[in-house]
């Protein structure tokens, strides 16, 4: 695949744009409205600066519907494609976490896997699975791992509603643009190892109080819940580690990604964790239990697209697991790399 990408970016943008219209066409046979690609395209690299579309501009049609259904499925997606629903062909999350436990605000936060561009981005190369994908194929990997649950239907009517309302929040992105903000922030990398033992210490100091001591954080049960479907709750707090957790296939599994979100925002409303006290207090959630995803080793079918931090061999370096696990990485980088970037990929 790599090779088809060398080329030229003619090449690649001609690539995106014949991927792009067979997804069109594939949609377009819907019992419900399907999520159409027609943002307007951009000057190469341009970058844009993070805007939040009104609630209010959400339109008052059969397209408005899907967004806003895509919105609440986003912010309480246990109540529709949960571990728990009464219909369980609807289940597809393996866990009670919603989407916005990690993409802040119903995604419009910035630099805290704020999604705002995203769409716009999609079709595109991922290095994960190495080939195109579309944003409905994203959407079901953090199903499948952040959320450690199962892919969903691409033309199921929970799935277009997400890309509807993600189509939404790119309203003011030109297609091909690059979003200041969008995804996590740079980080400055430490040149020594994260150290699990000072993690512990900083996650019983700073983190107990609302994801618990055995990291299984707080459901929004209500008290008085007697019938099952009453039962049905999301997480006031959700778990960072356990059974309900992300996977470890997942972007949070990765130390340097959940540095930088826990750095940017952890503990919630008072983030003052050094960069060395959110590194070590990653590497302490991302050591205990958890569920498990199969074929890791099968990820990023090209070795060399490997993020430095995805602790699953093979490598295309001689560095050992333990240091792609816990670093230090400054040694991995290439010459001139002093920060790295852990834009989503
Ligand atoms: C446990 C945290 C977590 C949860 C829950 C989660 N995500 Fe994500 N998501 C991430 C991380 C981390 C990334 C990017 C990094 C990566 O995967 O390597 C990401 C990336 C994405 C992207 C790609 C963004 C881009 O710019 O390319 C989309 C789209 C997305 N998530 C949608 C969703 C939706 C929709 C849900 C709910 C069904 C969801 N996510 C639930 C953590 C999460
Ligand atoms: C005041 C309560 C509070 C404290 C203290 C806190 N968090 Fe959180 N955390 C939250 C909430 C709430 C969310 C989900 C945000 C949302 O849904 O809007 C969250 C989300 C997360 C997530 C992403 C979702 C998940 O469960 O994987 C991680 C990782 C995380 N916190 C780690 C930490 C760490 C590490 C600490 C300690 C340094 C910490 N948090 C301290 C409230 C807190």
């Amino acid at each position: 695949m790599k090779t088809i990408f060398t080329p030229s970016r003619k090449v690649i943008v001609l690539i995106i744009l014949f991927f792009g219209s067979v997804y069109l066409i594939s949609t377009n046979s819907h019992p419900f409205l399907s999520c159409k690609s027609d943002t307007p395209v951009s000057k190469k690299d341009s970058v844009v600066s993070w805007k939040v579309p009104e609630l209010s501009s959400i339109p008052d049609n059969d397209e408005g519907k899907m967004i806003k259904l895509g919105r609440d499925i986003f912010i309480e997606t246990y109540k529709y494609i949960g571990p728990d629903v009464p219909d369980a062909s609807k289940r597809f999350t393996g866990s009670n976490m919603d989407c916005q436990n990690c993409h802040f605000k119903a995604g419009t936060q910035k630099n805290v896997l704020g999604l705002i561009g995203s769409y716009s981005e999609y079709p595109k190369f991922d290095p994960r699975s190495g080939k195109i994908i579309n944003i409905q194929e994203r959407i079901n990997s953090c199903l499948t791992r952040s959320m450690n649950g199962k892919a969903m239907p691409e033309n199921s009517k929970e799935m277009e509603a997400l890309a509807f309302y993600l189509k939404w929040l790119s309203a003011y992105v030109p297609k091909g643009a690059k979003v200041e903000g969008n995804g996590l922030q740079k980080i400055e990398l430490l040149n020594i190892a994260a150290d699990t033992s000072k993690g512990r210490i900083v996650y019983l100091n700073n983190c107990t109080t609302c994801h618990s001591e055995n990291g299984s954080g707080a459901l929004n049960k209500p008290a008085n819940a007697e019938v099952a479907a009453d039962s049905l709750s999301g997480y006031d707090y959700p778990p960072v580690y356990g059974k309900g957790s992300y996977n470890d296939g997942a972007g949070l599994y990765r130390l340097l990604t959940s540095t930088s979100f826990i750095y940017n925002k952890m503990p919630l409303n008072d983030a003052q964790l050094t960069i060395e006290q959110a590194y070590d207090v990653s590497a302490y959630i991302n050591s205990q239990p958890r569920p498990q995803k199969s074929d890791l080793s099968r990820d990023y079918p090209d070795v060399k697209n490997k993020p430095i931090d995805f602790p699953f061999p093979p490598f295309n370096d001689n560095f050992s697991e333990s240091q792609h696990r816990y670093g230090p990485y400054q040694q991995m980088l290439k010459e001139g790399e002093k920060s790295i970037m852990v834009k989503p990929e």
